[in-house]
């Protein structure tokens, strides 16, 4: 089966320096390299998802400058359907100033320029013509009347919906009342309930059982090297903790968006949650060991094996 995935979201040519520390204020360091690339949560979630083989529809703005032209043929490279890339005028494209340091520890500045421009209205066009939706997955980096067109335009026609609510900001009142899947990570988890950052994992998942069970969402919580943890309201009786394999971390960038487009294309094509949890934990942690946001992501042969490699174990 090829899903169907309709993403609306943002997209940021990655402006990424690599550097041995942080500067301080008033301080100049030198990078020890430099990276420009294709990146924004939407995008970064689009692309994994369309490499894994779903059917990837992106609703989404580029400014009226050199990058937005590159967005479109890269998108044509990635197969990705370009039908609601809209070009917005008087516009910058999205930018991310991002810091990596040696640890592969980030800092990242985005300016997001014509992703301020996706409004309802052409999220609106985009679904009456778009191919059906099995899902339809959304960030935080476009205004959220946008996104909320598209979860509500996404459940009419029987979609499920997935809101990875990075960078954490607080959510419109409508929105988990059209969201199906949740999926923070930790920080985000921490802004959204207003728990304490840093929880040991036995409270965390005593603040993911209450969250879910009071908003009547599912909830997928990343823990960084610590996998995942699961809990859907009406389904399990305990929260599950998915874990990842420890591998040395390069450059973290991106690696969130890689277990959320893997996470999303596993449900496309019908995987249970738990399975495709291990997946996008594979995926992910495969990532970070790599240089650069999609460039880092797995493709072709490198990528399959890491798949069968998950599917053969169930
Ligand atoms: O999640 C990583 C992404 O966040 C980067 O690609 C950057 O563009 C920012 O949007
Ligand atoms: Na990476």
């Amino acid at each position: 089966k090829q899903g169907n995935l309709t993403i609306v979201g943002s997209n940021m040519i990655d402006l990424t320096s690599f550097l041995n520390r942080f500067p301080k204020k008033g301080e100049t360091v030198y990078g020890r390299d430099f990276q420009q690339g294709f990146g924004g949560k939407g995008s970064n979630q689009g692309v994994i998802a369309s490499l894994l083989g779903a059917n990837v529809s992106m609703v989404t703005t580029v400014g009226d400058d050199a990058y937005g032209r590159e967005w479109l043929s890269h998108y044509q490279n990635e197969k990705i359907n370009t039908d609601f890339v809209k070009v917005v005028e008087d516009m910058n494209s999205g930018t991310a100033a991002i810091w990596v340091e040696e640890d592969g520890d980030n800092r990242i500045v985005i300016t997001p320029g014509a992703n301020e421009a996706l409004d309802a209205e052409f999220v609106s066009q985009a679904f009456e013509t778009l191919p059906q939706a099995d899902i339809v997955l959304s960030q935080l980096e476009n205004p959220q009347q946008a996104i909320l067109e598209g979860f509500k335009r996404g459940k009419e026609s029987g979609a499920i919906t997935l809101l990875n609510p990075a960078p954490a900001d607080v959510l419109l009142d409508d929105i988990l009342e059209y969201t199906d899947w949740l999926l923070p990570n930790e920080t985000e988890f921490a802004f959204l309930t207003g728990e304490k950052h840093d929880l040991p994992i036995t409270q965390l998942i005593v603040a993911i059982k209450a969250f879910a069970t009071q908003t009547n969402t599912n909830l997928v919580v990343t823990v960084g090297k610590n996998g995942a943890l699961l809990y859907r309201p009406k389904i399990d009786k305990d929260v599950h903790h998915i874990e990842t394999t420890q591998v040395a971390v390069k450059d973290s960038t991106g690696a969130g968006d890689a277990f959320c487009g893997t996470f999303a294309y596993g449900l496309s094509i019908g995987l249970n949650p738990r399975v495709a949890i291990e997946l996008a934990n594979a995926i992910a942690s495969d990532s970070v060991q790599k240089l650069g946001t999609q460039t880092s992501y797995a493709r072709g042969q490198d990528l399959e094996k890491i798949v069968s490699g998950i599917l053969r174990k169930e």
